[in-house]
């Protein structure tokens, strides 16, 4: 709670937040060190963030920490990650449940050993009472993999002979997010100008905010002037 009085917070927060944190590798080589040095100091911002997101009230904050494209990263990249996040959600869980984090992960777990799907299962089941800030973590997620698993749930369905009606809203009882509300604000650090497959379904109404920063560099105070600027856009949604 300390530091969030130094900030001037404004009135109006955004419902949910997603933040696609990038540039870890970028600054870990700005400072000579290996791709690895940035993921895990990539870590440490995250903890804060979900801590600061948690203090001020936020009500969903979706992480965006591994893609359906970053499985082809090399093979080393891929498994220290993996390992990273396994060690997280073990050692993580306990201070979750501290500060009224609830735990969701998004994604495609197909993809991933049988050890990390039960510790993911494992975090969420021991924060599923938890009633503060709802984190959903991104992992092994992509948007397109995501609307053609939600096609395919809807073909099982037509093919056990139900006849779902499938609309806008509907559709999205498909999706990973299934139950959370559209992002209202969507982050990327380290410049780039893109969704890179980040909740392209959700997202489509967003208002997005770029900072050069690296995320490992992102702070609380970077967070707060993220959520000053979407305090002051107009979102019109189409109308006048
Ligand atoms: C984001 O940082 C973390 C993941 C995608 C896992 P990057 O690893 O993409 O860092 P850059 O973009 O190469 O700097
Ligand atoms: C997006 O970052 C994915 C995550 C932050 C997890 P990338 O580094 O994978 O995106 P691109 O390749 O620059 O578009
Ligand atoms: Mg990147």
């Amino acid at each position: 709670m300390a530091e969030q009085q130094s900030y001037k917070l404004p009135d109006k927060l955004p419902g949910h937040v997603g933040i696609i944190m990038d540039g870890n590798g970028r600054w870990a080589k700005n400072k000579g060190l290996p791709r690895t040095a940035g993921h895990k100091a990539g870590v440490d911002a995250a903890r804060e963030i979900v801590r600061f997101s948690g203090d001020i009230g936020l009500e969903h904050l979706t992480l965006y920490a591994f893609s359906t494209e970053n499985w082809r990263r090399p093979p080393k990249e891929i498994n220290f990650l993996m390992r990273l996040m396994k060690r997280l959600l073990r050692d993580e869980v306990e201070d979750l449940i501290k500060n009224n984090v609830k735990l969701r992960v998004i994604g495609n777990f197909k993809n991933m050993g049988k050890d990390m799907v039960d510790e993911i299962n494992r975090a969420i089941d021991l924060t599923k009472n938890v009633t503060g800030l709802n984190l959903n973590l991104a992992l092994s997620y992509g948007g397109r993999d995501e609307i053609i698993m939600a096609v395919n749930k809807i073909i099982e369905q037509v093919k056990k002979g139900e006849h779902p009606e499938i609309n806008e809203e509907s559709f999205k009882h498909y999706l990973f997010t299934e139950g959370l509300p559209d992002p209202d604000l969507i982050i990327r650090t380290s410049g780039e100008m893109r969704v890179s497959n980040f909740l392209i379904y959700q997202g489509a109404y967003a208002e997005y905010y770029v900072t050069d920063i690296f995320w490992p560099n992102f702070s609380p105070e970077e967070f707060v002037k993220a959520l000053n600027e979407y305090a002051h856009r107009t979102r019109r949604f189409g109308k006048v």
